[in-house]
């Protein structure tokens, strides 16, 4: 996953705008709903927030407040830094996380929960509660006929092929497996806040 997503990091915006390699797969209604998830996290109350595995910045930039973004990939930091020159970036492990104990109101993860096995979601979850009372989880719905466990295969544009874990969600029970509340859900999006 690591390794993927550095390698991905000049085109892993394609995928939120649903262009390049995902325009011609764009799902109906995609660019409406991903606003609407752009505005809950924007309406989320504005307190001290450690966006956990950041990425590009891309949903970084919708949090209000006092943000750090985290990511693994300087390659994912430096895209981020870019669009978001006023915001403190850190190059760190999600699952060991460089900071204190309580530093953070909240933990914000968009996309990176649904990529984490068993042991590494205990272990991600366990280092969120050290840091922060309050955790926000950001991912995929599950669809009609959709596998809610599986590995994918990823294409990237060189053409690297990858082998990538990922979960996508019934709204309620990741609120439940979370012990929180659905915040918004959609077609496409879940937000769960937990506690
Ligand atoms: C699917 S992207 C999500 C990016 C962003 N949160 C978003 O919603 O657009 C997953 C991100 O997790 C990062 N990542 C993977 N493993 C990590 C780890 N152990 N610690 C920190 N970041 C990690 C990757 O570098 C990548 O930027």
């Amino acid at each position: 996953m690591k390794t993927y997503y550095h390698a991905r990091a000049r085109e892993y915006d394609d995928w939120w705008l649903a262009r390049g390699l995902y325009g011609e797969k764009r799902p109906a209604g995609w660019d409406d709903e991903r606003r609407a998830l752009e505005r809950w996290i924007a309406d989320l109350p504005p307190v001290r927030t450690l966006d956990v595995a950041c990425g590009t910045g891309f949903m970084t930039q919708h949090l209000r407040g006092e943000v750090v973004g985290l990511d693994q990939s300087d390659a994912m930091i430096e895209v981020a830094r870019a669009r978001l020159p006023e915001t403190t970036f850190v190059q760190g492990d999600a699952l060991d996380l460089p900071f204190p104990d309580a530093s953070f109101d909240r933990v914000f993860a968009s996309y990176f929960y649904c990529h984490l096995e068993e042991q590494d979601r205990v272990r991600f979850v366990a280092e969120a509660r050290r840091v922060a009372p309050e955790l926000v989880v950001v991912g995929s719905r599950l669809r009609p006929g959709e596998q809610a466990e599986r590995w994918d295969e990823r294409v990237l544009r060189d053409g690297s092929r990858w082998q990538v874990y990922k979960r996508v969600f019934v709204p309620e029970e990741l609120a439940q497996e979370l012990g929180g509340r659905v915040l918004h859900e959609s077609r496409y999006f879940v937000m769960v806040a937990s506690p």
